[in-house]
């Protein structure tokens, strides 16, 4: 299969990393379409992120629905969306904490499995993560996936004697630091109309820095 063929109705399979590398070896540069990552910021693409998550979790690791969508979607939370070729294919979740980040719910379509999905979203995360002055994250890494976290330079804490466990599986916490970003974003360094651009989108001119060119005329009712 190539990427261009991708069928989100195909059957699953979970890839193991010697399966990665050859699905990779089947895609020449000039068939690989790209995936493109994005901070989720409308309910429509929150669909789209349930959806990956219903397919995976619910349907692949028979994860209770209550379970699965916690309460903290909404709260607290940024989302990432990978889509390639208009169809969603990878999430992740991102929380926020006053000294550390907490990354999880990273889920890829299984037809999508193996060609570097999760790497590209990992490493997008990681970024955002870094511009927003973030340098401890933490995250809980399903037992077997302790070496794929490790990769992106996740350990394991070892602080707990016994196994952390919720959703019947055995996970693993684990923290990575990130190399401090001298552009990170700062309350006192930072322009203030920098601050309030899109969240992951602070390279470039948001709409309420159109906005100041009205000049203030401070409204009132
Ligand atoms: C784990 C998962 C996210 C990997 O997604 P993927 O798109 O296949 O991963 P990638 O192709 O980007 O692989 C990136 C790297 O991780 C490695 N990797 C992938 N799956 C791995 C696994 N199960 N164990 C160890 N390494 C793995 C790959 O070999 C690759 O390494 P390389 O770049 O050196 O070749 C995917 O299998 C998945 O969604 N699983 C179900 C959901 C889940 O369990 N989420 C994690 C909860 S903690």
């Amino acid at each position: 299969m190539s990427m261009c063929e991708y069928d989100a109705f195909a059957p699953v399979e979970d890839p193991s990393p010697r399966e990665t590398v050859r699905r990779r070896g089947q895609i020449s540069e000039a068939n690989q379409p790209t995936v493109s990552v994005r901070v989720v910021r409308s309910a429509e693409d929150l669909m789209r992120v349930v959806a990956i998550r219903a397919v995976v979790f619910m349907a692949e690791q028979k994860c209770p629905y209550e379970e699965e969508f916690d309460g903290n979607d909404y709260a607290g939370s940024t989302h990432l969306l990978a889509e390639m070729s208009g169809e969603p294919v990878a999430t992740i979740r991102l929380r926020f904490f006053a000294g550390f980040g907490h990354v999880g719910r990273l889920a890829v379509m299984p037809q999508m499995r193996g060609f570097g999905t999760a790497r590209t979203i990992v490493e997008e995360a990681l970024r955002l993560c870094a511009e927003k002055g973030y340098g401890s994250l933490y995250a809980q890494a399903q037992k077997r996936l302790v070496p794929f976290w490790r990769q992106f330079g996740f350990e394991p804490m070892d602080r707990r004697a016994a196994p952390l466990v919720w959703s019947d599986h055995e996970y693993v916490e684990m923290c990575c630091q990130l190399a401090p970003r001298v552009a990170a974003l700062d309350m006192k360094a930072s322009d203030p109309l920098v601050l309030l651009r899109p969240e992951g989108a602070w390279a470039a001119p948001g709409i309420l820095e159109l906005s100041a060119a009205r000049g203030a005329t401070n409204p009132v009712g």
